[in-house]
């Protein structure tokens, strides 16, 4: 059975992507900790900011060596993404659930939650009635 792990995931150009909604999505938690070992920190956005151009430049296909599986490998979608960060100036934006731009996020565990009931607003005394 040969299942060709290589393909990235389907990536979309961000044009203005922050550390919080996008960036940080970009690393596994084995990149992080196999670059960690080597004194590189990808789990951290002062790490990535700070080797923010050596990222670029390893992940960058088509000639990206890092990551070094197959699977890994970035897409050219999200190396751009990647650059427009730091062109930005490595925006840190903020953490929003249910983003808009993760369409295709992996579930998290033990998050079975859906959309939450909408309030209703009681609207059987709402009624405008107009003056006699
Ligand atoms: C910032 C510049 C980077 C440098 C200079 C760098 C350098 C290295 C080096 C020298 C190794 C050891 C290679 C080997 O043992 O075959 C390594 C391993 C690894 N790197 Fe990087 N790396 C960089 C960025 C990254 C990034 C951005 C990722 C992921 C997005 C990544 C993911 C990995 C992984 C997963 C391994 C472990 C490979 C294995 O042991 O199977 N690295 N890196």
């Amino acid at each position: 059975m040969n299942t060709t792990p290589g393909n990235p995931p389907a990536d979309q150009v961000v044009a203005a992507p922050t550390y919080m909604a996008d960036i940080r999505f970009f690393f596994r938690p084995e990149d992080i900790s196999h670059m960690a070992a080597k004194g590189i920190e990808l789990g951290t956005y002062d790490g990535v900011k700070k080797n923010a151009l050596a990222v670029l430049a390893q992940t960058s296909p088509p000639n990206a060596q890092m990551p070094p599986d197959a699977a890994g490998k970035w897409s050219a979608d999200r190396a751009q993404t990647f650059k427009n960060w730091i062109v930005n100036g490595y925006p840190l934006g903020t953490a929003t659930a249910g983003s808009p731009r993760r369409p295709a996020a992996p579930p998290r565990p033990g998050s079975a939650r859906t959309s939450p009931p909408s309030p209703r607003p009681s609207s059987s005394c709402s009624r405008r009635r107009s003056p006699a």
